[in-house]
């Protein structure tokens, strides 16, 4: 008899934000990097992609692989989505072809729902997340054996920050040396519980579509930053020794000192690129300050600012450090959304912002998401495909 089964599996994964930047590529094919790069993964509390993947002998073969992202059609026919199609497929026909008792999923159709639990105005970058979930829940479906580091390099291929949500906690994706990139993978640093007090605080300053996008704006950047080489040489190599060893230590004060100025670095490489790229505006600059101000109050580091290819604002600081940084930030922010209220009623602020600064902030800062270090990819019973096919 025909096997007509949906096979399901579903997975969610993590949104992560670098702290030693990925700007780069060596290799756009293979999606290979110019450096190293490590960032923090966040809470699947407040950012998360739930995908799940399907395959059925149901499926007429005429539709092709196809994704739902939020309720709309997506293009899977990109080179980057194909690659990561062909990688898992491949592995999972080795497997078949070593056990022929296996059911031939390799040979289906693939149907994928994806959903995040973030607005897509939050103005956060999901790519990561996105790639992340949708490589894991492929591999759990076809059963591969692969570990997150061997599906990192998968993933990568899609996006590369999207090897970096494989793991929970402090992850590291090591550019490796290979020219066919199998060395370019990510691994984890610490565990989320090696340094579980880690928090984040976003400022979303546009929910806009960036003007450049990273994967195009990185390879104008190497083609014309005479600054960018510098950074990949010394820069890039010397901020990993010491944010491995900040983490390792959890030395927030190193930790916080590197993040911004690897951000710098990166911004100022943008700056160098010619014509120039600019991803920071004055909300983003505002928001420099304000860390600058309340750092200086505290007399330590107690918060660190790093942007990404957009005006966003991340701000890492340790939970017991919340009043000194979020109780700043409500002070003037406060009528905006996101504030996890509970946990921040009658928080005194530090010191009051400069006035400039506060008005920049409230004139551009639409919301903030609270959240802070959490887990990898969680394979879940949750399904965005029904049991006969159809979406969820
Ligand atoms: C500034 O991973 O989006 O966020 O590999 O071309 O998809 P592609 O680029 P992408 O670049 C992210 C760049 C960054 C820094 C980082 O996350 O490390």
């Amino acid at each position: 008899m025909a096997d007509t089964k949906v096979y399901r599996a579903s997975t969610t994964a993590p949104v992560n934000i670098a702290v030693v930047k990925y700007w780069g590529k060596r290799d756009t094919k293979l999606n290979l990097p110019t450096n190293s790069s490590l960032s923090v993964t966040l809470s699947q509390s407040d950012l998360r992609t739930l995908t799940t993947a399907s395959c059925s002998a149901l499926f007429p073969a005429s539709e092709g692989d196809s994704l739902l992202l939020n309720g709309a059609p997506s293009d899977v026919s990109g080179a980057r989505t194909q690659a990561c199609f062909r990688e898992l497929r491949a592995r999972r026909a080795s497997l078949e072809a070593a056990d022929p008792s296996l059911p031939k999923l390799s040979t289906l159709p693939l149907r994928l729902v994806s959903e995040n639990n973030f607005p897509t105005a939050a103005g956060l970058a999901s790519s990561a997340a996105g790639f992340a979930a949708f490589v894991r829940a492929i591999a759990d479906l076809y059963e591969l054996p692969a570990s997150p580091s061997e599906l990192s390099l998968i993933a990568r291929q899609g996006s590369g920050s999207a090897c970096r949500s494989l793991f929970g906690g402090y992850v590291a994706w090591r550019m490796g040396a290979q020219e066919n990139g199998g060395d370019s993978t990510a691994d984890q640093v610490a565990e989320a519980s090696h340094w579980p007090e880690m928090r984040a605080l976003i400022l979303v300053a546009s929910a806009a579509k960036k003007g450049v996008s990273s994967t195009s704006g990185m390879q104008q950047t190497v083609a014309t930053s005479g600054l960018f080489k510098e950074r990949i040489a010394t820069v890039v190599p010397a901020n990993m020794a010491a944010m491995e060893k900040a983490i390792a230590e959890r030395d927030f004060e190193v930790f916080g000192e590197v993040t911004m100025r690897d951000s710098n670095s990166f911004h100022a490489t943008c700056a160098d690129t010619y014509p120039p790229i600019f991803y920071m505006n004055d909300v983003s600059r505002a928001a420099i300050r304000a860390v600058e101000a309340i750092n200086a109050a505290a007399g330590r580091t107690v918060a660190a600012y790093t942007f990404d290819a957009g005006p966003n604002a991340v701000v890492y600081y340790l939970e017991k450090d919340t009043e000194a940084v979020v109780g700043s930030f409500y002070h003037v922010l406060g009528g905006v959304d996101g504030w996890k209220t509970a946990a921040i009623g009658g928080l005194k602020p530090l010191l009051a912002l400069d006035e400039g600064v506060a008005g920049l902030l409230q004139a551009g800062v639409s919301r903030v998401i609270m959240t802070g270090v959490g887990e990898g990819p969680i394979k879940t019973d949750e399904y965005l495909v029904a049991e006969d096919g159809s979406p969820a």
